[in-house]
């Protein structure tokens, strides 16, 4: 963050979620960790006397100003909200946005666009925000970007710190017990969140039973991974990966290529690999041990993957 009289700047992390995605929209535990190496940052600064507030993202061929965007427009709906939340009025501003995270990937570029903003306006007004707050802001906005959002992304987003997550409940921070590499390869095939988790909910509209099964599965399969996270049991951790990934295949969220980078990352020596996210297209995590990183890497390169992001995940305090 930094500050001078008229500028005020802001960024906040990308994320993937290692375990739980889908059913921590029906209720059960989900585990998410930031990804600090792709980030969205905001800069705003003074603009004339009578401007009002604007906002332009480049990288996402977006321009808006408060006075006229509509309600449902993410950007000025987070701004909206953060001037609500201060009781300040529209000051005469540019916010700037820039993000290195891919869109509609499933590493939660909405929810750190919308902090980052949430962040960096709150801060030109001359406020910090707790993690909590900034967090509440960035799930009004999810609401308008997915629907039924859990709350999983803007959390993990706005404490920047891997988080067991139920619906519902204030942000539980996971501690690690033993830090681990995540090698994150990319489809290249872009998939809106929205759409997926309204296929899922179709679904489970015709089969309740069934899905509740698989829901119920997924976030035993979260449980352990926490008890496994916490002792620093990486090889368990793995293989409840892999298990993950195939509740994912029975919930119909992967395809031809997520199935084949998992495979891919596998057979390169990953000690468990599954896709992130909403799926059907976007990202998937592999465990690696320190030694393979390099190896994992390739080895999704090779198997077709557009862009690969190493990060390791610790407790940080
Ligand atoms: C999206 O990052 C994760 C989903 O579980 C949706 C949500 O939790 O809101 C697919």
């Amino acid at each position: 963050m930094s500050t001078n009289h008229s500028v005020h700047s802001a960024s906040a992390p990308g994320k993937v979620i290692l375990f739980g995605e889908h059913a921590v929209v029906y209720g059960q535990p989900a585990i998410a960790v930031p990804v600090a190496q792709v980030r969205a940052t905001a800069t705003v600064e003074m603009a004339p006397p009578g401007s009002g507030l604007a906002i332009i993202a480049p990288d996402l061929g977006k321009s808006v100003s408060l006075a006229t965007a509509p309600q449902d427009e993410p950007l000025a709906a987070a701004a909206r909200r953060t001037l609500t939340h201060l009781s300040a009025s529209e000051p005469d501003a540019t916010v700037t946005i820039s993000s290195t995270i891919p869109i509609a990937s499933g590493l939660g570029s909405g929810a750190a666009v919308s902090a980052a903003l949430v962040r960096a306006l709150a801060g030109f007004l001359g406020h910090t925000l707790e993690p909590a707050q900034v967090s509440a802001l960035v799930f009004e906005v999810e609401r308008i970007h997915h629907g039924t959002p859990s709350g999983i992304d803007n959390t993990v987003v706005a404490y920047e710190q891997p988080v067991y997550f139920v619906r519902g409940h204030p942000a539980d921070r996971l501690s690690v017990g033993a830090p681990f590499a995540l090698v994150i390869g990319d489809t290249g095939t872009r998939s809106p969140t929205r759409h997926v988790v309204e296929r899922v909910r179709q679904a489970w509209e015709h089969s309740p039973a069934r899905y509740d099964a698989l829901f119920d599965g997924i976030g035993d399969i979260a449980s352990e991974a926490r008890r496994a996270i916490e002792v620093g049991d990486v090889d368990g951790l793995g293989l409840l990966m892999d298990d993950n990934h195939e509740l994912l295949i029975e919930l119909r969220v992967s395809s031809s290529k997520l199935d084949e980078l998992v495979e891919a990352a596998r057979f390169g020596g990953a000690l468990g690999a599954k896709l992130s996210g909403a799926g059907r297209g976007g990202n998937v995590v592999a465990l690696v041990e320190d030694d393979t990183v390099d190896d994992v890497t390739e080895a999704l390169r090779e198997a077709g993957a557009v862009r690969v992001i190493c990060t390791r995940v610790t407790t940080t305090d």
